[in-house]
């Protein structure tokens, strides 16, 4: 047993709640405490977790008197005062994944040049800071996407509109209210995937298996594994994913979306330096969950097993409906419709759009884990049978 010693993480909702999840079991030793910055006190993690502070992630003061408190600082979230973090880390600090890694990430165009310049795919794209520059961007390709270069999430920052008018007036009011975009042509890909990689601050990292993944409204919906990615396809998403993770010097996790193109080839969408919706199936479907990998990684211990111990899981989110339904009210019904399915609910208040949820299921054949997933979130939005 070594000597006591406190994690901190940076943000507290939903993530930041798996995570304490995964370090209930004291696999990251019983002498390490996790603490939380949270924004509000009814936050997921801080329902769940004894030890947390409030604070704002972009406020300088706040990280920095957090920071002062814990031997490791880590993060749920990239929407945090940059600044703030190179100064703790020129002061001694240990903060992992670096101030360089989130700087890269916190922002698409960054992430777009590192990523190329590593020699990796990206699909074809330009920085629009200017009406002249937002001119030329729309007239390169025949349908263009505009993305918030920094803030967006879930979709909330990306625009897919239908003409070039429509275009043009987008993002001319996105740049009068000050934003730079990334813009890039609107592409018809076969598939969406997502793979993450687990590394350690000497470099050792491990990787899981690649997932397929839907997005509807640019918000993630569906996870499947096995992908159904040609072999050769699989291999090259892990192959872009260990040298992307090097690229970045990532200590924790990074979860890499891919497009993936007519003929197998792959572009890099983005990347993510923490938890991602898209490794939740971990904590059921494999050996050691995302969660579980990134405390050890960033505390550098072993890393866990990432293999599936099941041939198929499907991860679909529980999305608050319109009318505002809390899933809560709709728990019993979704308990006894399947008895192997493992729902997860994050605390969260019921609002429209909002993820409030998720639910695996692991079974012999991918379509039938799908099949039953579904049918459980929708006896949480009470659609289900008793
Ligand atoms: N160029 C494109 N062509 C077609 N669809 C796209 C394109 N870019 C993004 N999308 C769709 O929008 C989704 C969200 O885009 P992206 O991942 O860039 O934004 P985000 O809001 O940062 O997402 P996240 O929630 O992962 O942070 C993608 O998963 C994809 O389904
Ligand atoms: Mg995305």
């Amino acid at each position: 047993m070594g000597a006591s010693r406190t994690l901190g993480v940076v943000g507290a909702g939903q993530l930041g709640r798996m995570l304490h999840q995964a370090a209930v079991s004291h696999v990251i030793g019983p002498e390490t405490t996790i603490r939380f910055l949270a924004e509000h006190p009814d936050e997921p993690a801080v329902q769940v977790a004894p030890s947390w502070e409030i604070g704002a992630a972009m406020s300088a003061d706040d990280l920095t008197r957090f920071a002062k408190g814990c031997d490791v600082v880590t993060f749920e979230h990239e929407v945090v005062d940059l600044q703030a973090i190179r100064a703790l880390e020129r002061a001694g600090a240990v903060v992992r994944p670096s101030a360089a890694a989130l700087a890269i990430v916190a922002d698409k165009v960054a992430m777009r040049r590192a990523v190329q310049g590593a020699g990796l795919p990206v699909p074809p794209w330009c920085q629009v800071a200017d009406a002249d520059q937002l001119d030329d961007a729309i007239g390169r390709w025949p349908s263009v996407v505009l993305k918030l270069s920094r803030g967006g999430y879930d979709g909330r920052g990306v625009f897919m509109p239908d003409s070039a008018d429509e275009a043009a007036r987008i993002g001319r009011t996105l740049l009068q209210a000050g934003a730079v975009l990334l813009v890039e042509p609107r592409i018809a890909f076969e598939a969406e995937a997502a793979i993450i990689v687990a590394r350690r601050p000497g470099g050792q990292c491990v990787v899981y298996d690649p997932v397929r993944t839907e997005q509807v409204d640019g918000q993630c919906r569906e996870v499947r594994v096995p992908s159904g990615l040609a072999p050769a396809v699989a291999a090259r998403c892990r192959e872009v994913a260990i040298a992307a993770a090097a690229a970045v010097d990532v200590v924790g996790l990074l979860a890499v979306e891919l497009f993936v193109l007519d003929g197998g080839n792959v572009v890099v969408n983005e990347l993510a330096v923490r938890p991602h919706n898209t490794g939740h199936h971990t904590i059921d479907a494999c050996v050691t969950s995302q969660f579980e990998n990134h405390l050890r990684a960033v505390l550098d211990l072993p890393l866990g097993d990432p293999s599936l111990r099941c041939d198929a899981a499907v991860m679909v989110n529980v999305i608050g409906n319109a009318a505002g339904d809390d899933p809560v009210d709709h728990l019993e019904a979704a308990l006894a419709l399947d008895p192997a399915a493992r729902i997860h609910l994050y605390g969260k208040r019921a609002r429209p759009d909002r993820k409030l949820g998720h639910v695996t299921v692991c079974a012999d054949e991918v379509d039938d884990a799908a099949a039953r997933a579904w049918a459980v979130v929708a006896a949480l939005h009470g659609d289900g049978r008793p």
